[in-house]
């Protein structure tokens, strides 16, 4: 199996956790893609759901899909989330927001009674910090943000090249008007203590460490669907 028929085995598997009636936060990226394509299958087949999207591009995606939308403004407390991750430990910490929307798709998650994440087998690691951590800030004293940012790493024994997200020869600007650090640190040893120090940096909005939110992962691999719980 390709990572990608990983991603759609994980996405499909998932399925069997959404009810008739549920409130649904909808993740961001492509193996959330494949979960709505999923679900849109179901709506057009007369499942009864409500979903929050995490994120513009999620939002158009399950608007083509017919899936009926609200918002945390009209449903405040939902059922469950599908999300995926860039990476996951054995402890269900998740080091997200490679699509840059780590935000909604952290105030989405936490709104949920579970979350649960949907990846494939390259996701799955010992220790969190290969993929580069996506860190919002505001713009304005980006460079003094990026600064503090470092210190922080500095204190937990870390280091890391830190580097403005730029896509399309422009600095990346989130769906909600903030741009990304994306700090490469190798390998996060501690991620609850730096999650609860980068939290305390003025001007930073939220990072893509994920401790103790999910509950649940199902994973693609090339021998099949695995459920991890913490
Ligand atoms: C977006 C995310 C995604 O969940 C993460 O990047 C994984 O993406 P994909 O499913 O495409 O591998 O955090 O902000």
């Amino acid at each position: 199996m390709t990572p990608d028929e990983q991603k759609r085995a994980a996405a499909r598997a998932a399925l069997h956790y959404v009810k008739p009636g549920m409130k649904i936060g909808l993740g961001t990226g492509s193996t959330a893609g494949h979960f709505i394509d999923c679900l849109g299958d179901m709506v057009a087949a007369g499942f009864d759901i409500l979903c929050v999207p995490t994120s513009e591009q999620t939002r158009e995606h399950a608007e083509r899909r017919r899936i009926p939308l609200t918002s945390l403004e009209d449903n405040p407390q939902l059922d469950l989330t599908f999300d995926g991750a860039d990476e996951f430990d054995a402890g269900l910490n998740l080091l997200k927001g490679g699509g840059g929307a780590l935000l909604r798709e952290k105030i989405v998650a936490t709104s949920s009674r579970q979350m649960i994440v949907i990846a494939d087998r390259s996701k799955m690691v010992e220790t969190l910090g290969v993929f580069p951590l996506p860190v919002e800030v505001i713009g304005f004293g980006v460079k003094a943000t990026a600064w503090k940012i470092e210190r922080a790493f500095a204190h937990l024994g870390l280091e890391a090249a830190i580097t403005l997200r730029i896509r399309d020869a422009r600095p990346f600007v989130t769906d909600n008007g903030h741009l990304i650090l994306d700090c490469a640190l190798g390998k996060i040893p501690d991620a609850p203590r730096l999650a609860a120090m980068l939290s305390g940096i003025p001007g930073v909005v939220e990072h893509g460490l994920f401790i103790g939110i999910a509950a649940l992962a199902i994973c693609g691999t090339p021998d099949g669907v695995k459920v991890l719980t913490r």
